[in-house]
Formats: C-alpha cells, sequence, structure tokens
C-alpha cells in the first residue's frame, strides 16, 4: 500500500514525509500494534486517536525506532529508517516526544533545552580550540533561540529553574521545546495536551499551527478530540493494534465504527 514512487508521480499527492506499512509488534501474547500502516504528507498536521491500549503509543516506538517492530517497513524522507538507531533518525530530522516527559530533573529548565540542540560548532574540537569567539557567539544564538522556543511553551519564567520542579505538564512542554530546538522535519507528539491546562493548551495550537506554517510537519496522538479537530487535516484511527479508519476530522467525527471502538472501551 506504502508506495513512495508512487507519491511522488502522483502530482496531486502531497509527498509522504513519513510511510509505514505492515508494522507488528508484540509483546509476549499481546499483539499491540498488529499490521499498521500510516502516511503523514509533508507540511500537514495529523492525527492519531483511539481507545486506551489501542497501541497507538507503541506505534510512535515503531516509527520512531525506539523499539524495534517484529515486521513491517517505515519510509522517513524517502528512507527506509527501520534499520536505524534512533539518534541516526533524530538527525535525519524525525524527533518524538513520550508520553510521560522524559526531562534531565537535575538541569534547569534551560540547560534541557540547550541539550536539545544540535550540530553546535562546541561539538568539533578544533573548532572550540581555534574559534573560542565563534563558539560564544553560537551558544549566545542558541540561548535566544532556546529563550524564544521556551516563550512560545509558556516556560520562560522557569529557565532557571530545575526541570524537576515543574508539573507533569509543564514537563511536557519542556520536552516539545527541547525537540523544537533540533529545528525537525516532523515531529511526532504523544498527547501533548494531558495534564496541561486550558488557556496553555490553546497557546500550544496556537503555536502548533505557527510552526507548521514555517514548515513543521506534525503527527500527533491526542485524547483531547477539540485539539485534534481543530489541527489535523487529517486523522488516523487505531483499534487493538490495527487501523480503523483514515479521513478528514469531520468524516472521522461521523464514523459509526469509530464511535463504536471508543463506546466498547
Ligand atoms: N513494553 C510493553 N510490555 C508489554 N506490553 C506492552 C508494552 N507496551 C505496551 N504494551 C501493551 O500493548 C498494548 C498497547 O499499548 P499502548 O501502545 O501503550 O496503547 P495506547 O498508547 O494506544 O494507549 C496495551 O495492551 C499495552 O498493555
Ligand atoms: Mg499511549
Amino acid at each position: 500500500m506504502v508506495d513512495n514512487t508512487e507519491a511522488l508521480t502522483t502530482q496531486k499527492e502531497p509527498y509522504p514525509l513519513l510511510a509505514a506499512s505492515g508494522l507488528c509488534k508484540s509483546f509476549g501474547g499481546i499483539k499491540a500494534v498488529d499490521n499498521a500502516e500510516i502516511q503523514v504528507a509533508q507540511g500537514t498536521i495529523t492525527g492519531l486517536i483511539g481507545p486506551n491500549g489501542a497501541g497507538k503509543t507503541t506505534f510512535f516506538n515503531l516509527l520512531s525506532n525506539f523499539i524495534r517492530p517484529d515486521k513491517g517497513r517505515v519510509i522517513f524522507d524517502g528512507e527506509p529508517i527501520q534499520n536505524l538507531r534512533s539518534h541516526k533518525i533524530t538527525q535525519m530530522g524525525m524527533v518524538r516526544t513520550f508520553q510521560v516527559a522524559r526531562v534531565l530533573s537535575r538541569l534547569s529548565v534551560m540547560e534541557n533545552m540547550l541539550l536539545g540542540a544540535q550540530k553546535q560548532t562546541g561539538e568539533n574540537f578544533w573548532r572550540v580550540w581555534l574559534q573560542a569567539k565563534l563558539v560564544k557567539r553560537e551558544e549566545r544564538q542558541l540561548r535566544e533561540r532556546a529563550m524564544e522556543v521556551l516563550e512560545s511553551v509558556g516556560l520562560a519564567s522557569k529557565a532557571q529553574d530545575y526541570a524537576g520542579a515543574l508539573s507533569g505538564g509543564q514537563r511536557k512542554l519542556l520536552e516539545m521545546g527541547r525537540a523544537l530546538m533540533t529545528n525537525p522535519k516532523l515531529i511526532l507528539l504523544d498527547e501533548p495536551a494531558a495534564g496541561v491546562n486550558p488557556t496553555l493548551i490553546r497557546e500550544i495550537c496556537d503555536r502548533i499551527v505557527l510552526w507548521n506554517q514555517q514548515g513543521m510537519t506534525f503527527l500527533i496522538i491526542e485524547h483531547n478530540m477539540d485539539v485534534i479537530m481543530s489541527l489535523c487535516s487529517r486523522v488516523w484511527v487505531l483499534a487493538e493494534g490495527h487501523n480503523l479508519a483514515v479521513g478528514t476530522p469531520a468524516e472521522i467525527q461521523n464514523n459509526p465504527q469509530v464511535l463504536e471502538a471508543y463506546l466498547g472501551q
């Protein structure tokens, strides 16, 4: 079903930045993801929904090769990535956040942000040695960018606080900010609105739209249907590990099978 060459030659179809097909992953006897597929067109905000336990997080883990699939393939930006290490995938421009945010508690919020930045001049010993000034300037630029991103996720006033002092919702925002520091082409968000207050949810949604307009593609798992319906042009539905439906938010809302899957949980 997923065929890059076809998509590339079909003028009307946007280029699929991410395309996965036939993905399978079992844990013991449980088929968490069972022959699932997805396509995320470049430049879109795409949603992934489904009842609890549907396999959404596992699916993200497979897409980002955080865990190895039993079967299936994943193509990102035209290249098969299912055999690549996670950090290599990050370098290619795909980042993800976790349902339970992972931050370095004993570092400050700003330090967490700076760790997210890649390709600093400072990583190269010779340039550090020869061009200390350049490194300083780059560090200042990175800090400025980190502050901008922190402002956009509502954490600017917490820049010097320990990340460990943040609430669960704020940690999610920090994790999203850190992911943005890598200037990704594609960002996978696992329940970005969970545990975040409604005012901030609206602000984050506005931000996501802005980042999207600047060219960033999003794939978002979310239980908050207002978020999914307002942001996404296309929504994929997983149930019991496999694809149940795909369509526009309106189509998904009116799909009786989707309703049934949610009511049955
Ligand atoms: N590491 C794991 N070990 C065993 N079972 C797991 C593991 N991760 C997920 N599962 C199981 O796989 C199924 C799908 O889980 P998950 O991907 O977290 O779903 P969702 O994110 O849609 O709620 C669930 O039955 C869950 O218990
Ligand atoms: Mg999950």
